[in-house]
């Protein structure tokens, strides 16, 4: 069901699992419309607990219905820092785990922000992975989460709209959110490598997905004013864009 009346259409679905099969089913349909063009199809991803069953059912289509994914070109949104890639943490192996593992993407086509380059190196490093994907001819299809505080990937409230991929401190609700992950607090890192906002606007599509917990939160992206304090509400300037909730 779409809510006109929202400043961003809203699909509302019974539970995540329904909202995740939703998503998973516009991805196969672009994937597969890119195949018959033989164009590659560029996918924004995401991670953190809100994409687990969108994983899920994409590698169920790769297993049971044969979806290929060897069109498919991946930018990962963000990734902690300093993380070793293959801490059971970092977003390089959430991704490889819950997704990557299990179909048959290139691995040459993953592109995940790199945690573990020297704090003297990243400003370049995050230049480099912002002209890796124009050159990959734009993100057809970005995925997105949403964090408490309004946050997306990990712009955290006041990220600016001309943001770019970049470090940025991580607020403290971010990290308490997040500390799930981690032994305890103390192992959170304090610093990400997220895309920036102007990034993610580029997207030619944008789903951001939403459960449970962060109803409020989405409701003001949607209904408030547009603003840096509520990075997701800056989505409304985005003229293809859909959140999905449950
Ligand atoms: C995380 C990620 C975001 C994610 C958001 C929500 O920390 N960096 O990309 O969308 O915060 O997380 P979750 O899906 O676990 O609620």
């Amino acid at each position: 069901m779409v809510d006109s009346f929202e400043k961003i259409p809203v699909e509302i679905y019974p539970s995540a699992q329904d909202g995740s099969r939703y998503v998973a089913e516009e991805i196969a349909r672009l994937i597969r419309e890119k195949q018959q063009k033989k164009e590659k199809c560029v996918l924004g991803m995401a991670t953190g607990g809100t994409p687990i069953y969108l994983d899920a059912e994409l590698v169920r289509m790769h297993k049971e219905e044969g979806l290929s994914f060897k069109n498919v070109i991946t930018f990962n949104l963000d990734e902690y820092y300093p993380i070793e890639k293959k801490a059971f943490q970092s977003y390089w192996s959430f991704m490889h785990r819950h997704l990557f593992d299990h179909i048959d993407i290139d691995p040459a086509n993953i592109h995940i922000p790199d945690g573990s380059w020297p704090k003297e190196d990243v400003k370049k490093y995050c230049a480099a992975y912002e002209a890796t994907f124009e050159e990959a001819g734009g993100i057809d299809l970005q995925i997105l989460g949403i964090g408490l505080n309004g946050h997306i990937g990990f712009n955290e409230p006041g990220s600016s709209i001309i943001s770019k991929t970049r470090l940025i401190n991580l607020d403290n609700t971010t990290r308490i959110a997040n500390t799930y992950e981690f032994e305890n607090i103390s192992k959170v890192p304090r610093l990400a490598i997220t895309m920036g906002i102007s990034t993610i606007l580029k997207a030619k599509r944008i789903l951001l997905m939403g459960w449970g917990q962060k109803s409020a939160i989405i409701a003001r992206s949607v209904d408030g004013n547009v603003s840096e304090h509520v990075p997701a509400s800056i989505l409304q300037q985005h003229t293809d864009c859909t959140f999905v909730v449950d």
